[in-house]
């Protein structure tokens, strides 16, 4: 029996829990799709917010959130258990964690291939002393027989570009550092998952993954830990419904 507690809004199941809680009620070969993004645990390396001659400094914060080290073998059982034999596994990642995805779910899995999002507006690095942070990267796992949709070769480039987050997508109250782009996002569910397949992101932020699969007629499933993200996403899920009903 399921005890734990979850919001149903039409075809989106969202938990404000642990998802090593939650992940635990999840059915064996329920999954079709799971995308997510999780902390890049980059806080170590922050040198906090960056002086500007004449201007405010420009936020550099870490959130706090990040500072909790993911752990990939933690993930790599279940992870496995849920997944559909067609299923396909896309996770946002950063040069200081891809080892440890790969080092965790490499040899379970047929293949192991990587995405590049490149940020056509990162932010600007005024001292020149290295590069600007715009390129983020996505490992993917699967094994043969996945579902794979592409419509051309140009498609199947692991290379993608969009604008970081911003503009009306943007939420304000609160910002998400992390928020992700529902173009990236649907770029990707468009490709390894069908109409009605479910999407399951267990660090959902607030609920970027939702959006996009919703708005490709998938079901979703996710989790957050933060009750303001949370919120924030149940908002943006009715906010969905109202306007697409
Ligand atoms: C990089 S952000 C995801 C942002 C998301 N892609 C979006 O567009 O909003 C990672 C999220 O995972 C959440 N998180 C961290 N550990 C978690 C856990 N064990 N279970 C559920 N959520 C967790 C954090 O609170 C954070 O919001």
């Amino acid at each position: 029996m399921n005890l734990i507690e979850y919001t149903q809004i039409g075809e989106a199941r969202l938990y404000l829990q642990d998802n090593r809680t939650v992940i635990k009620t999840i059915p064996d070969n329920s999954v079709d799709l799971i995308l997510t993004d999780p902390p890049y645990n980059i806080a170590k390396y922050s040198t906090g917010n960056i002086d500007l001659p004449n201007r405010t400094p420009l936020n550099n914060d870490i959130a706090e959130w990040d500072n909790v080290e993911v752990n990939p073998e933690e993930y790599v059982d279940d992870f496995k258990r849920i997944l559909t034999e067609k299923g396909n596994i896309f996770v946002f990642t950063t040069y200081n964690c891809i080892g440890k995805w790969h080092a965790a779910f490499d040899h379970h899995f047929d293949t192991t291939q990587f995405m590049i999002w490149h940020k056509t507006n990162p932010t600007p690095n005024i001292y020149k002393k290295g590069f600007l942070n715009s390129c983020e990267m996505i490992i993917c796992f699967w094994n043969k027989g996945h579902n794979w949709n592409f419509s051309d070769q140009k498609q199947m480039h692991n290379f993608i570009e969009s604008p970081i987050c911003m503009g009306t997508e943007r939420l304000r109250n609160p910002k998400h550092p992390a928020q992700k782009p529902i173009k990236i996002l649907k770029h990707i569910i468009q490709i390894a998952s069908n109409e009605n397949d479910l999407v399951f992101d267990p660090f959902m932020g607030v609920a970027s993954t939702a959006i996009a699969a919703l708005e490709l007629k998938r079901k979703f499933c996710g989790c957050e830990i933060n009750s303001q993200y949370y919120n924030a996403g149940i908002q943006r899920v009715k906010y969905f419904y109202i306007h697409h009903n």
